[in-house]
């Protein structure tokens, strides 16, 4: 069949490798894609905002299934939009990727903590503010124990979460986000919540809104500097699977958080198709949601697709159409090390343009995944601050993270940056 990726990160270029892999790929096209996509099929420029212009590239090119690699499309409710679109012009198009209505678990921070009350999920106490009830909000922060964690409702980039230990700060920038729109509308309401310890962890998983498998687990790393220093980045490197999300507690994740998750979403008349990402904070032992995202992690994907044992044709069509039960499905149980080399400056200005060298052969078990990367006839530049992902599968994470180095070591660009710690935390 044709597929239509949405996407144009190391998360696609994950996706578009597995997808062109399958016997049951015939043309991919990839919105707007990456150099890296350029390999697996055909980039597109479709404006993603335009569901009727995708819908209509759809007809055109004999689209049968749509992957939405990203948030921004999904929230926007590009599921429901071509699939009334597909129903009016009696076509066959399935969209691995939930409704608008379940999309609001990412859309909304505000209807998560309220969807996770109403079905029990395990999460952090809170409260939410608004223009209304702002003058509440002093006394809620006061009985809190720093450090106060305000998270703005809406989309924002991943920048609308602040976390400060200071209450007369906290207080400010409550009102600065609310009232001064600090993220403009995204802002308007903010979910003010109690700071979890632990440990984050992610784990995904794939469902058709009848049956579902967990992907296992994944640790990104998201700040720039070493020892987890400095700002927040799009994600500097991952590892999958995480070795303290022992056979206990992903056990207390399916039953405390996965069931009684799918089974809300079903309730509500929203069963999910697509993949859920879970992130969550191991409070001792104990699994507590801090968000959901209606997608896969980047880069996480980069760390865990290279485990899936499945069809990903079969898998991604089986969750459009509500027969996953049908696809063998299986994870590969060694352990996957990613590293992100960056731009020079990244998360702040960079330079892009610069030609790079890459390894002409690799190893069967790495994989070298473009992200901010485009194509000059053949050369290859930087494009962007995060630029390529390398992943190694390996028995052992020392092992895994040897490998990934070695391919590092072997990639040249002007500007090149990197963290050598990714995965030392987890080297006990
Ligand atoms: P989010 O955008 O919801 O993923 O939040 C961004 C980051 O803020 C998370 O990845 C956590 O590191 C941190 N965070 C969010 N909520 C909490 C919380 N309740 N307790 C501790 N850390 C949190
Ligand atoms: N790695 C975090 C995210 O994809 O949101």
């Amino acid at each position: 069949m044709n597929i239509l990726l949405l996407g144009s990160g190391g998360r696609e270029h994950a996706f578009a490798k597995a997808l062109s892999n399958s016997p049951g790929c015939d043309q991919l096209y990839i919105s707007p894609g990456n150099a890296g996509t350029a390999q697996c099929g055909i980039n597109v420029g479709l404006d993603l905002n335009d569901f009727e212009a995708v819908g209509q590239f759809c007809l055109e090119n004999h689209i049968e299934l749509v992957v939405p690699g990203n948030e921004d499309p999904l929230v926007a409710g590009i599921s429901d939009a071509l699939e009334d679109f597909a129903a009016e012009r009696g076509i066959h198009l399935g969209v691995a990727g939930p409704d608008k209505w379940a999309s609001q678990l990412e859309g909304s921070k505000q209807f998560a903590k309220e969807f996770m009350m109403k079905y029990g999920v395990p999460t952090a106490a809170y409260q939410n503010f608004n223009a209304d009830n702002l003058a509440e909000s002093d006394a809620f922060l006061e009985s809190l124990t720093p450090p106060y964690v305000l998270k703005a409702d809406g989309l924002a980039a991943g920048k609308g979460v602040i976390i400060t230990h200071d209450l007369l700060e906290a207080k400010a920038t409550l009102k600065d986000m609310i009232l001064g729109a600090r993220f403009g509308a995204a802002s308007a309401n903010v979910v003010v919540e109690e700071f979890l310890q632990g440990i984050e962890i992610s784990v995904f998983v794939v469902s058709d809104g009848i049956d579902w498998h967990i992907l296992d687990s994944a640790k990104d790393y998201k700040r720039i500097g070493e020892g987890d220093t400095g700002p927040n980045t799009g994600g500097m490197g991952a590892i999958s699977p995480v070795p303290f999300a022992d056979e206990s507690f992903m056990h207390k994740v399916k039953e405390r958080i996965v069931i009684p998750s799918l089974e809300g979403l079903r309730a509500e008349g929203h069963p999910y198709r697509g993949f859920l990402f879970l992130g969550l904070m191991n409070d001792h032992g104990d699994p507590k949601v801090i968000e959901y995202n209606v997608r896969m992690g980047d880069p996480e994907t980069e760390a865990i697709f290279p485990r899936l044992k499945t069809d990903m044709v079969e898998l991604l069509n089986g969750v459009a159409h509500g027969n996953i039960s049908q696809v063998p499905f299986s994870i590969d149980p060694r352990t996957a090390a990613t590293v992100f080399l960056v731009s020079q400056g990244y998360p702040g200005s960079i330079q892009k343009g610069f030609e790079m060298s890459l390894p002409v052969g690799i190893e069967a078990d790495q994989y070298l995944y473009h992200a901010g990367t485009a194509l000059d006839g053949d050369r290859v530049l930087t494009n962007g601050g995060r630029v390529l992902a390398v992943t190694s599968l390996a028995d052992t994470l020392p092992e895994a993270l040897q490998a990934s180095y070695n391919l590092v070591d072997a990639i040249r660009f002007e500007g090149k940056a990197y963290r050598r710690d990714i995965g030392q935390d987890l080297l006990i």
